[in-house]
């Protein structure tokens, strides 16, 4: 789940410590009737097999692109000098902390990348 803006694995913490912040779920990203943008690109791309991972990988996957886009670097960012960009590297990186166990993790950087606008090759129809 995302809080305050930032990611964190919802099932190491606390609801209590996090009164008064400001706390998405996967609901709170959007409904069947009305799916934010990586949620439509995960169904196009497949990325997921049984779903028990989904809603966190969702998130991850959102606030991952927002913490690039705000310039945090990773391990693999090669100059820390310069603005961060959204790179498959990147991506596999920051979510490699997400375990799949169906293995969905081709399609989930394929669903990211797509949401970041890039362009790999290898998209599903
Ligand atoms: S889709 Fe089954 S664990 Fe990720």
């Amino acid at each position: 789940m995302i809080v305050d803006g930032r990611r964190i694995n919802a099932c190491l913490t606390l609801a209590v410590m996090h009164q008064g912040a400001e706390i998405t779920t996967i609901e709170g990203l959007g409904q069947p009737d009305n799916l934010h943008p990586m949620q439509a690109a995960f169904i196009r791309h497949d990325g997921y097999q049984c779903g028990y991972c989904t809603p966190g990988q969702i998130c991850s996957g959102v606030a991952v692109l927002a913490e690039i886009e705000a310039g945090i670097p990773s391990h693999v960012t090669a100059d820390l000098t310069a603005q961060t960009t959204v790179t498959e590297a990147e991506i596999r990186e920051r979510m490699s902390g997400n375990l799949c166990r169906c293995g969905a993790y081709s399609n989930i950087v394929e669903a990211m990348s797509e949401v970041a606008g890039l362009e790999t090759g290898r998209r599903h129809a």
